[in-house]
């Protein structure tokens, strides 16, 4: 397994960084244009509810990325962040659910997130914060199929 981990402050010009580091690390596993599409969306979203959710948009905290895959290019990406936490899980995974319409989000990204990904889950605890795990095998219609 090749692993990276990544930690940066919670600023919303620090997602391209990561979605953009993310890409750069997934290299080595050759991933296809659509591939290459879902791994940013994923990233984008996890980190911009870490940002604009966890530390509120305006708190100060420290969002970790972890990336891994294995040589059967399984990739699983790791989110974290000590910011609000999530009340009621269940609530948060519904599509267009958001607490945040004022600021005119969709409250899709969960879903995008469930929809891009093998696998998806999200660990949290109110006041402590909030952890998406996500695994998403690649070349799916080749040899992993
Ligand atoms: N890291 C997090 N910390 C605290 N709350 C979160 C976190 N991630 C998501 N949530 C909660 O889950 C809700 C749903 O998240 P989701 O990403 O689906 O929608 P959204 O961020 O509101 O809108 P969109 O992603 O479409 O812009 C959010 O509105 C927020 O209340
Ligand atoms: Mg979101």
């Amino acid at each position: 397994m090749n692993k990276m981990c990544l930690t940066f402050k919670s600023r919303i010009e620090n997602e391209a960084f990561a979605r953009t580091s993310a890409i750069a690390f997934l290299m080595p596993l050759n991933p296809s244009v659509d591939e290459v599409m879902e791994i940013k969306t994923i990233v984008a979203e996890a980190v911009t509810n870490a940002i604009i959710h966890g530390y509120e948009g305006s708190r100060e905290g420290i969002v970790k990325l972890e990336i891994g895959y294995e040589v059967n290019s399984l990739v699983t990406i790791i989110v974290t962040d000590k910011g609000c936490g999530i009340n009621d899980i269940d609530q948060c995974l519904q599509p267009l659910y958001t607490s945040k319409s004022e600021l005119e989000r969709s409250g899709m990204g969960m879903t995008i997130m469930d929809t891009f990904s093998d696998s998806f889950d999200v660990i949290s605890t109110p006041k402590e914060g909030t952890t998406v795990v996500i695994q998403k095998q690649l070349h799916k219609s080749a040899d992993n199929a």
